[in-house]
């Protein structure tokens, strides 16, 4: 059955549960701008030149108070924006009904993904927003060509989450638009945004779904990646005796550096009481070891998308009870033992299921990140700068996005004399590269 969207007095189309809630949306975006400040310095700078005038800005990005925050800051730039929830449990309703009202197009319906239902392009006749829905519907990797149509007008795509697809879609010539990559080669993605946010949002998640002690549990951290790091160093604060996995020798020995214990999952599996994926890869944890997990096991992924909890194993596995104690906190009992363990967000990702995900603060790194990338498509649209390639945010637009966070805290940098500054200590050419001379 189509969903059919509706429309403001303005005209602009959305479909979200309740406006009544923009009022309290309007009041979370208004804290949360204070903690944002490259987006609102975005806004100063570029505001008055509305260097956005004519552009037509599509997003699909966890509808939330700080997706707001830039939803905002790309019309505040004179674009013209319509928005679509990408996860099922992350959408804040107060968020989208406040963007609603006062700003963007949002298409922040939880029920496509819960229910499977996809609402049908033709349910509005608005040309760009029959787009957005065709984007839900198609897949990248089973069909990119579906988005033939879009190819005349596309300008480029900002892209976080979804980047390695579009490497492939280059590797293999479907690549239909340019792309601006500001995922994990951005060093304020990187190592700002995943780690820092982590280390807030794990245990903000943990706290929000089920208030157990962490002190003094065993926790397994599963990966060492910047999400693993900062989700054991977070553990590790809140005094969890921290376990991780690991498959790259290096990062193992940096997690024993850091005072942790490494082990594959069989080895513990049923001395833990908090289980965490980060990995990024699939079937981490399966249903076979959930069988021999500690009596309320917490199990939770952060890692991305939902594929490293066997959640269909778990699912149809004979006998299995699902006891949902409140959204996206469910306990699970097994039939012979009558123990249970507990899922968070089903599998996916719980900061955002089970919490509101990363701070304001550290989204302004990434978000501000997008807001670059999109002028820059744009700017240079006509220029033939961007083929239809995928390319990384140039290392000074990176630095300026950390430098417009620094005043907020308080921070001021060092200036190097020229000498100084000309004076090489480290060769930046070789095979490796420390993170500062990645680009
Ligand atoms: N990813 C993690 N936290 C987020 C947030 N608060 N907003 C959008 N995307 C996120």
């Amino acid at each position: 059955m189509a969903l059919l969207v509706e429309k403001s007095t303005s005209g602009r189309e959305y479909k979200v549960k309740d406006m009544s809630q923009a009022d309290f949306g309007r009041l979370e975006i208004e804290l949360a701008e204070v903690e944002m400040p490259g987006l609102m310095a975005s806004r100063t700078e570029f505001g008055p030149s509305q260097p956005f005038r004519g552009a037509k800005i599509t997003g699909s990005l966890h509808m939330n108070i700080q997706t707001a925050v830039l939803i905002e800051t790309l019309t505040a730039l004179g674009a013209e924006v319509r928005w679509c929830s990408s996860n099922v449990f992350s959408t804040q309703d107060h968020a989208a009904a406040a963007i609603a009202r006062d700003s963007a197009g949002v298409k922040a319906e939880e029920e496509f993904a819960k229910n499977g239902t996809i609402p049908d392009p033709t349910s509005t006749n608005n040309v760009d927003f029959q787009l957005v829905l065709t984007i839900i519907k198609a897949s990248l990797m089973t069909d990119p060509l579906r988005y033939t149509k879009m190819k005349e007008r596309l300008v480029g795509v900002s892209a976080i989450t979804g980047v390695n697809r579009l490497y492939q879609m280059q590797a293999n010539g479907t690549l239909i638009f340019p792309v601006i990559n500001i995922n994990n080669d951005t060093f304020t993605k990187k190592e700002i945004d995943n780690l820092y946010g982590c280390r807030h949002s794990l245990p903000y998640g943990l706290m929000t779904a089920t208030n157990f002690m962490i002190a003094g549990k065993v926790v397994l951290v599963a990966g060492y990646g910047d999400v693993g790091k900062g989700c054991a160093a977070s553990m590790k604060q809140a005094g969890a005796r921290v376990i991780v996995t690991e498959d790259d020798p290096t990062l193992a020995l940096q997690a024993t550096m850091e005072g942790f214990q490494v082990f594959p999952l069989e080895d513990v599996v049923s001395n833990v009481d908090i289980f965490v994926t980060t990995t990024g890869k699939k079937d981490i944890i399966m249903v076979d070891h959930m069988l021999k997990m500690k009596n309320n096991a917490i199990v939770c992924n952060i890692g991305h998308l939902d594929n490293e909890i066997d959640m269909h194993g778990l699912k149809t596995f004979p006998g299995v009870k699902r006891i949902t104690i409140k959204p996206q906190t469910d306990r699970w009992v097994f039939p012979d033992t009558n123990s249970g363990i507990i899922v968070l967000a089903e599998g996916r990702l719980m900061n955002l299921g089970c919490a509101t995900g990363h701070p304001s603060f550290v989204m302004s790194c990434s978000f501000t990140n997008q807001v670059i990338a999109q002028l820059e498509l744009w700017n240079e649209r006509s220029s033939g700068k961007y083929e239809k390639k995928v390319y990384v945010l140039p290392k000074h637009l990176d630095e300026k996005v950390a430098a417009l966070h620094l005043g907020k805290l308080g921070a001021k940098l060092t200036k190097l004399t020229k000498d100084q500054a000309d004076y090489i200590s480290v060769p930046v050419e070789g095979p490796y590269k420390p993170a500062h001379y990645r680009y």
